[in-house]
């Protein structure tokens, strides 16, 4: 059972970044003029995809905590610092998306639009921080 919690825990973290990714390189890198076609279609995707691998990482990686590992890790207390600045980086990705969609000319915050490299660097320490453990 603790491996098949782990393993639905890694895919939705999977389906997450990846949703996020996609999100970062829409709101960041693509101009406005081809924006505003794409945008509608990501939100869907977004809402469906994105959402669920969010939902997916909390509640599989909080019945890890509870039910296995416990709360009292360093690396884990790290680890869910950054996982939540993902999670508000999401939220935040979607309440754009949302006020892109009706104006495409709108450029989101600086913290928004820098959404590729904080996505790629947080992955990189939470990944080495669940399997490493270093402290
Ligand atoms: C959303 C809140 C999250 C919570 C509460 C959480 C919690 C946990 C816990 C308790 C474990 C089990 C550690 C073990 O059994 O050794 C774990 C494993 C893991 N988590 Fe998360 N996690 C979260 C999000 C994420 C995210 C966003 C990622 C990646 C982007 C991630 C990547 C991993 C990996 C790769 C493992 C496997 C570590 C191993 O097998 O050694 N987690 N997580």
């Amino acid at each position: 059972m603790y491996f098949t919690i782990k393993a639905l825990h890694i895919l939705s973290d999977f389906l997450l970044i990846g949703g996020m990714l996609i999100n970062a390189f829409v709101i960041g890198m693509v101009p406005p003029a081809i924006r505003v076609g794409v945008i509608g279609a990501l939100r869907k995707y977004d809402r469906i995809v994105t959402t669920a691998g969010l939902a997916g990482a909390w509640i599989f990686g909080l019945w890890l905590i509870f039910g296995y590992v416990g709360f009292s890790n360093g690396w884990l207390h790290a680890k869910l610092l950054f996982v939540v600045l993902l999670s508000a980086l999401h939220g935040m990705q979607q309440g754009w998306m949302r006020r892109m969609q009706a104006d495409p000319k709108l450029d989101p915050p600086a913290f928004v639009r820098a959404g590729m490299p904080i996505i790629l660097v947080s992955l990189v320490l939470i990944v080495a921080l669940a399997v490493i453990k270093p402290f």
